[in-house]
């Protein structure tokens, strides 16, 4: 039996709580919080757990194997480091901290302390997006073009930092994922629409091996909840809508058969464009969410790292949002990484 206690009870906190309950083999024991009114909204969801607003409590007890972390971003870095520090093992949510040189100080930190250290990238547990990158590596797209991801919505409003950093990690973590790769040079444009302390909007161009150019929407400020992702490749284009009912991948058997070639009328450019049908595989539905902390407690009973979202992948995001705010701050400049 794994016993878990959790840092942070806010909006997410109590997500991992209940899934930590349900998992087999894993238990949630104790949780922390600094607000007294998070911890009693807790007790009343599990009256099982144990509630603390000292999460040294929680480090201090030798009987939790693992701390998960859903605290505010600037909490991470030091938080993560204490709990490796006390011999947990440790799935801290995204992103792992502010810096680079954090992102590498933990993860040495977990190979010196053998503990397991992973990062909420939950999208990397979504069977839509292992399904989108499948479909990439194995070539049905052909080469890829260009990709382009939307998350907006109206809210929610974060204040510990922008839209960018709550945003952008989950798309930045996809397109490295999916094209198994880092960005090579961003760039990147943010504004304050609302009179709140952080920037509530960001366009960002990510440039990817292979001349890959991937373009990322992020707002709290918008009309539409949207979670979308469009790649097109030379032989088809795919999209993944996570809010689709009918299914979250639409496979396009869409190209062009010429290029070079200058039509003049609309049937010609009919015959060079290939219209063939859309097809949307059957994808089992599970929360991702639920197959990540099962992932990560799976990590720690089999003594593997947790590859899938580890140090270096979570340095990857960090890396690229750094360099992203970077060019956010030169007016747009193109960044290298
Ligand atoms: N993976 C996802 O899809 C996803 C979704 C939402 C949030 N998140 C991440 O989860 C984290 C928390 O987000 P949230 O929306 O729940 O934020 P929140 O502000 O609602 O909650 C954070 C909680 O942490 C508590 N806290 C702060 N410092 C603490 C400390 N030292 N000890 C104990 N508790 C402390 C606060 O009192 C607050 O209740 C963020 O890093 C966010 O990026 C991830």
């Amino acid at each position: 039996m794994i016993n878990v206690g959790v840092i942070g009870c806010g909006q997410w906190g109590p997500n991992h709580i209940r899934i930590f309950t349900q998992l087999p083999n894993t238990r949630s024991t104790v949780c922390a919080d600094l607000s007294e009114q998070r911890l009693a909204a807790i007790k009343t969801s599990f009256p099982h757990i144990q509630t603390t607003t000292d999460y040294q409590d929680i480090l201090k007890n030798p009987d939790i194997h693992a701390v998960c972390i859903a605290s505010p971003t600037n909490t991470h870095f030091d938080l993560t480091r204490e709990a490796l520090e006390s011999d947990k093992h440790v799935l801290c949510e995204k992103p792992l901290a502010l810096q680079e040189k954090e992102c590498s100080y933990l993860k040495d930190l977990s190979i010196k302390r053998n503990k397991i250290l992973m990062v909420g990238h939950v999208f990397l547990f979504n069977v839509g997006i292992v399904r989108l990158k499948e479909y990439v590596r194995c070539g049905e797209l052909g080469r890829v073009y260009y990709a382009h991801a939307t998350r907006t919505n109206l809210g929610p409003f974060r204040y510990d930092v922008s839209a960018l950093w709550d945003l952008a990690p989950h798309d930045i973590a996809i397109f490295n994922y999916v094209f198994d790769s880092a960005p090579l040079r961003v760039s990147a444009r943010a504004q304050r629409c609302l009179d709140t302390p952080r920037d509530d909007l960001a366009f960002g161009t990510l440039e990817y091996p292979g001349n890959i150019m991937a373009h990322i929407h992020i707002s709290w400020i918008d009309p539409k909840k949207i979670r979308q992702i469009t790649i097109v490749g030379e032989k088809k284009m795919i999209t993944w809508d996570d809010l689709d009912d009918i299914g979250p991948i639409k496979l396009y058997d869409k190209h062009v058969e010429k290029t070079n070639v200058c039509y003049k009328t609309y049937g010609e450019f009919r015959l060079l464009s290939k219209e063939g049908g859309i097809t949307i595989p059957k994808i089992e539905s599970r929360e991702p969410l639920e197959v990540q902390d099962q992932y990560f407690i799976d990590c720690i009973e089999r003594r593997v790292p947790a590859d899938i979202a580890d140090a270096d992948k979570a340095r990857a995001v960090v890396r690229t949002l750094v360099a992203m705010q970077e060019s956010i701050d030169r007016q747009g400049a193109c960044v290298g990484l």
